[in-house]
């Protein structure tokens, strides 16, 4: 048996698929694990008491089993769609329809869709993505169906006096990429960034929006974690879409992982491409997560318990992870980034003596799983000459999930402090 290059390239080894086997693969014996690792979002009572509530509402009026009797529209639930649209258009004055949505398996899916769509062979050409901040999501870097889609542009750096830092857009060296290479296809990040928690300042992404119209790209936003919901976003951060903005959204942060519905607001071309690419690949997205949260989303109701509820649940839960960070680490050299978003903790361990890599598998042997760093720095050209990425913290960071329990967080951060210092 004999794999296609299209099979080789989404079977061999990824950052995301270790990622991901982590979740499921058993820890040593005896040891009490730390799952700090993953990107499950917590169980919060007040959101998980509306699906519950909605859900029975949907049994007793027989709505149930129309929901999943039938397939919708390539675009989606077109009932779910129009209700999304007057809501955005209503919240923000964006000029959109329902022409302007479509919904697909999660967004990881919604990510895949667009990044082939918008890189890779053009003919005798060859298109990449450029992410315009690095470190990035490591669930893109192996998204692209031909090789080496990724480019991108190391972050610059701004450190302060408590311990923190913040990754900074260089839009020197991004205006500077832009004007020599006619190979970008789209530019692309995520806002609240996974894995730093960092979010791109409105005058970033403003920065971003006008390059890419200069250049006609698409700029891909991933909102996973953004307003309105699950609005776990700290700083100051306002939404931004126009006609060459290509809007990601996630129901998985606000408590549905499992049901994997994305959302995207883009432009009338983009949509019906989506929704073509949904009937070749899948049909349709499910429907479940649509009717279950499509109420939830037009009444309001879930932006205002994302606001009230869900965003000072997780801003309590970062910052007792800074302190227990500050608790453990006072008196060795070691960083955070500001938390201004997301279900992460970036650490920089500038001492560590032997790569982020292996030292996250001795903290697996002693039950604390964490996220590598070096995942999260990819699409840099000394990459692809065989180098390691162009950035000081590339194979010095652990990516914390924050979001389980307390307990959990503050003993796997007391274990990493000591092989820490083991190891610096
Ligand atoms: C930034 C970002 N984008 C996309 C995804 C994928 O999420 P989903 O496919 O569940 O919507 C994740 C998951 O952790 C993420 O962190």
């Amino acid at each position: 048996m004999e794999f296609s290059d299209f099979g080789k390239k989404l079977t061999e080894s990824s950052g995301i698929l270790s990622l991901m086997d982590d979740l499921g693969r058993p820890l040593p014996e005896g040891v009490t694990p730390c799952p700090l690792g993953g990107g499950n979002p917590a169980r919060i009572k007040e959101v998980e008491a509306l699906y519950e509530e909605r859900m029975r509402n949907m049994l007793e009026s027989k709505e149930f089993l129309s929901v999943i009797c039938s397939y919708d529209a390539p675009q989606g639930r077109m009932a779910f769609i129009r209700s999304l649209a007057s809501y955005f258009s209503r919240r923000y004055g964006w000029p959109i329809t329902e022409e302007n949505i479509a919904v697909t398996s999660g967004s990881q899916m919604s990510m895949f869709f667009l990044f082939n769509l918008f890189a890779g062979k053009f003919g005798s050409k060859e298109k990449h993505i450029l992410f315009p901040l690095m470190p990035e999501y490591v669930g893109y870097a192996d998204q692209g169906i031909e090789r080496n889609m990724m480019r991108s542009v190391p972050s610059r750096l701004e450190y302060y006096d408590d311990h923190t830092f913040k990754y900074i857009l260089d839009k020197d060296a991004i205006s500077r990429y832009l004007e020599s290479h006619e190979d970008v296809g789209a530019i692309a990040f995520s806002r609240p960034t996974n894995p730093s928690g960092n979010v791109l300042r409105d005058d970033e992404v403003l920065f971003l929006s006008k390059e890419a119209e200069k250049y006609s790209l698409p700029l891909i936003i991933d909102n996973a974690y953004g307003l309105p919901f699950p609005s776990i976003i700290f700083s100051d951060a306002n939404m931004m879409w126009n006609e060459n903005i290509v809007l990601s959204m996630s129901l998985s942060k606000i408590g549905l992982p499992s049901i994997r519905t994305g959302i995207i607001i883009a432009n009338k071309n983009i949509i019906e491409a989506l929704s073509n690419i949904n009937a070749i690949v899948s049909l349709t997205a499910g429907s479940f997560g649509q009717a279950l949260a499509g109420e939830l989303i037009a009444s309001g109701e879930l932006e205002r318990v994302s606001r009230c509820v869900v965003m000072p649940y997780y801003k309590k839960k970062s910052e007792k992870c800074q302190n227990y960070i500050r608790e453990y680490f006072e008196g060795t050299d070691y960083y955070y980034h500001r938390s201004e978003g997301s279900i992460f903790i970036w650490l920089y361990l500038p001492s560590l003596k032997i790569s982020a890599i292996e030292f996250y598998q001795k903290l697996k042997e002693k039950g604390v799983v964490t996220v590598p760093g070096e995942y999260s720095f990819y699409g840099s050209e000394q990459q692809l000459n065989g180098g390691v990425y162009p950035h000081p913290h590339y194979d010095k960071c652990l990516r914390l999930n924050y979001s389980t329990d307390d307990e959990s967080v503050r003993n796997g951060i007391r274990l990493i402090s000591m092989l820490y210092r083991q190891y610096s």
